[in-house]
């Protein structure tokens, strides 16, 4: 069975979301951090998404993993694979059979925020892989990079363009922490979505079944849920919109009236405008060029990038210099 560490309490979590809460919702424009989309009703929201015919990354991805893995498995030669934001793992299989193949796989270590989905994800894959030794770590990667094993030979991977999520000044931090505790032979296998029409991304963050609608009103379940807020979620619109500036897909809820929102646990009450818009997620798009600039400029310069046919999406392998 998978053991499982637990780098966050419910308490620090709950400190944590105190903290962003106060603050991205105190200032205008108002703000919250993506990663309180994901309870166990968010997290199984966006397996709902990724199955979704206009959310064209997680296939792609997908494929792109398929016909790389054992080439990703060979030029890595990892006995430990660490993945950041894990989710349900499920295409960490194709890593995982590709890295078997070497005969060096001993250990995987799936990190993520949303603990309760984790250790079921952690629980199918250690039935399916019996001898990997499955040690899931429900930890922050915002704060405890630092903190995870590292020992043996490690391929860290962060998939599904998870990076996107972060501003690219978060990126830097994020990055340079990680590089900060990789041996010279470890590697970082990142998935990034590529920029492309804007008409594609609207589809695949405005579904017209809704699914990405609930995902995002979901931040505003966690808050009532942990913090005794009064968010009416039906109050709100789902907005989808592409800033060609940053080149970055935003998710937004707008206030569909003038409403006031309780927050007993923090002794708040937060006027919203009518139409007033909260910005809940970046997304952001990549470049080639750009994200290996970003790699190298925090001491992780690209060895190998796969993409797909049509360059929906890359999959770039990174060492330490
Ligand atoms: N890797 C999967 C899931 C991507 S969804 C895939 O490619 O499909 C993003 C995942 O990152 C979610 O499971 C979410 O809970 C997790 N996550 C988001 N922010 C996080 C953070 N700061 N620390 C740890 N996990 C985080
Ligand atoms: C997890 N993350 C990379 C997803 C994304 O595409 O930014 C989350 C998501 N947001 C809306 N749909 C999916």
């Amino acid at each position: 069975m998978p053991t499982v560490e637990t780098h966050i309490t419910a308490a620090d979590l709950h400190a944590a979301l105190r903290h962003d809460v106060e603050q991205g919702l105190t200032t205008r424009p108002r703000t919250l951090p993506p990663k309180w989309l994901y309870d166990e009703r968010g997290s199984a929201l966006f397996e709902q998404i990724t199955r979704l015919p206009e959310y064209y990354p997680t296939r792609t991805e997908r494929a792109i993993l398929a016909s790389a893995a054992v080439d990703i498995a060979g030029l890595a030669r990892a006995d430990t694979l660490v993945e950041l934001g894990a989710g349900s793992g499920e295409k960490t299989r194709l890593l995982l059979d590709g890295m078997r193949d070497t005969g060096l796989l001993r250990r995987f270590v799936p990190v993520d925020v949303s603990g309760d989905f984790l250790e079921e994800a952690a629980g199918k894959i250690g039935l399916d892989y019996p001898g990997l030794a499955v040690h899931a770590v429900i930890a922050d990667f915002d704060r405890h990079v630092e903190q995870l094993p590292v020992d043996g030979r490690r391929m860290v991977a962060m998939l599904g363009s998870t990076i996107g999520n972060q501003t690219p000044g978060q990126r830097h931090d994020f990055l340079s922490g990680l590089r900060a505790t990789l041996k010279s032979q470890d590697s970082l296998l990142l998935g990034v979505d590529l920029v492309k029409g804007i008409d594609r991304l609207l589809a695949a963050y405005d579904d017209p079944a809704g699914v990405t609608a609930s995902f995002n009103r979901n931040v505003l379940r966690v808050i009532n849920n942990e913090l005794g807020a009064d968010f009416h979620p039906g109050r709100f619109g789902h907005i989808a919109r592409w800033d060609a500036e940053h080149e970055w897909m935003e998710m937004r809820l707008r206030s569909d009236e003038q409403q006031l929102v309780h927050i007993p646990d923090l002794g708040l009450t937060i006027e919203f405008d009518r139409g007033e818009e909260m910005r809940t997620e970046i997304s952001a798009k990549f470049r080639i060029d750009g994200v290996r600039a970003e790699l190298a400029e925090c001491g992780l310069p690209v060895t190998r990038v796969w993409t797909d046919p049509e360059k929906d999406y890359a999959v770039l392998l990174a060492r330490p210099s």
